[in-house]
C-alpha cells in the first residue's frame, strides 16, 4: 500500500508559515528572525531602556544642555512651570499636526501649495518643541534618558525627511516629496510611541506627588512633638503611608509632601533657601525649588505644585497636620 501524502496544511504537514516560524534551535525563519529583532513595540522600548551603549552620548548631551540652560526664567518656561505642566507635549503637537495634515492633503488633487506650507510650518514648530524636550530630558533618570535619546533621534530624522520632502517639492519632484513625507510621518509616529512610553510607563513629566491627595487621611492628625523638631533643619516624618518634609523655624512649623513632584526625590535631604522673603526647599536630585508655605514651584524641572499641609501646635506641644484642600 502506498503511503498517502499529507494534504497541504493538514495535521502533520508543515506549511510555508510553519517553516518560516520554526522554533528549532538554529532554524529560525526570516519572519521569526525579524520578529526577534523588532519584537512588540513595548519590547523594543524596554530594550532601549536597557541600552547602556547610549549612556556616553546621553552624558555628553546632558552636559551641553546644563551649560546652555541656567536655572531661571528661560529654563522655567521651557520646562512649563508657568503652565503647571510640561511644555513639550503641547508644543510637539504643532509639527505632528502640520505634517499629518500635509500627508493627508497629498492624497487630494490641487493641494501642493497647502501641503508645502504645512510642512514648512511643522519644521518651524520643531524648534520650540525640541528646546522644551531637551530641557526636560536633561533632568531625567538614566533609563528615561536612553528612551528619550532615541525619541529625540526619531524627531530629528522625521524633521530631516520633511525638509528633504520640501526641497524635492520645490524642485518639482512631487512624487519623491510625497514619499519622503510618508517616511517622515512614519518615523515621527514611532518617535511618538517612545514619547508615550517615556511619559506613561516611565513616568517622565507626570507629578510624582499627586497620590498624596488620595493617601492622606482627612482632618487633623498628630505628627510629632514640636520639641523633637530641630530649628531650621528639614526632617522627614511619617503620617500613615505618607512621608512628610517638616521644617520648624522658631515657633513656625511647615510641612510638604516629601517625595518631589518631579521624579520623587527626597525633599527632606534638600537645601533650605530663600527667594525674596519666602522660605523654599531645593530638591537634592535636580534642583526643583518649592515654596515651603504652599508648595508653589519657584524653579523647575518640576511643574506641579508640591502638596502642602496645614499645621498647628496643640496646647500640649503636639504638631498636628491636615492636607490642604
Ligand atoms: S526629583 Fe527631580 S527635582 Fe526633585
Amino acid at each position: 500500500m502506498t503511503p498517502s501524502r499529507p494534504l497541504p496544511f493538514s495535521r502533520g504537514a508543515r506549511s510555508p508559515r510553519d517553516a518560516d516560524d520554526s522554533t528549532e534551535p538554529g532554524h529560525a525563519g526570516p519572519r521569526q528572525r525579524l520578529r526577534g529583532l523588532l519584537g512588540r513595540p513595548v519590547e523594543v522600548a524596554e530594550r532601549i531602556e536597557h541600552a547602556s551603549a547610549l549612556d556616553d552620548a546621553a552624558a555628553g548631551l546632558t552636559r551641553v544642555v546644563h551649560k546652555a540652560l541656567r536655572r531661571g526664567g528661560t529654563a522655567n518656561v521651557l520646562h512649563g512651570v508657568p503652565l503647571g505642566q510640561p511644555a513639550h507635549p503641547p508644543l510637539v503637537r504643532v509639527p505632528i499636526g502640520c505634517w499629518a495634515s500635509a500627508t493627508l492633503l497629498d492624497l487630494l488633487p490641487g493641494t501642493a501649495k497647502a501641503s508645502g506650507a504645512l510642512i514648512a510650518a511643522g519644521i518651524a514648530g520643531t524648534v520650540p518643541a525640541a528646546a522644551a524636550g531637551l530641557a526636560d530630558w536633561s533632568a531625567l533618570h538614566r533609563e528615561q534618558q536612553r528612551v528619550g535619546l532615541v525619541h529625540a533621534a526619531s524627531g530629528a530624522t522625521a524633521t530631516a525627511l520633511f525638509s528633504a520632502s520640501l526641497l524635492a517639492r520645490a524642485a518639482g519632484r512631487h512624487r519623491s516629496g510625497k514619499l519622503l513625507s510618508l517616511g517622515g510621518l512614519t518615523v515621527a509616529g514611532a518617535g511618538g510611541y517612545l514619547g508615550g512610553h517615556l511619559a506613561f510607563r516611565l513616568g517622565a513629566g507626570a507629578s510624582h506627588a499627586e497620590p498624596v491627595a488620595h493617601l492622606a487621611p482627612l482632618g487633623w492628625h498628630d505628627l510629632c512633638r514640636v520639641r523633637d523638631l530641630p530649628d531650621g533643619k528639614p526632617v522627614r516624618k511619617t503620617l500613615g503611608y505618607l512621608s512628610l518634609l517638616v521644617l520648624r523655624q522658631g515657633t513656625e512649623v511647615r510641612a510638604l509632601a516629601d517625595h518631589c513632584a518631579h521624579l520623587g526625590g527626597p525633599l527632606h535631604q534638600g537645601r533650605i533657601s530663600t527667594e525674596g522673603d519666602e522660605v523654599c526647599v531645593v530638591c537634592p536630585w535636580h534642583g526643583s525649588t518649592f515654596l515651603m508655605t504652599d508648595g508653589t514651584v519657584v524653579h523647575g524641572p518640576a511643574t506641579a505644585r508640591q502638596p502642602a499641609f496645614d499645621t498647628q501646635i496643640s496646647p500640649s506641644g503636639m504638631v498636628q497636620v491636615k492636607p490642604r484642600g
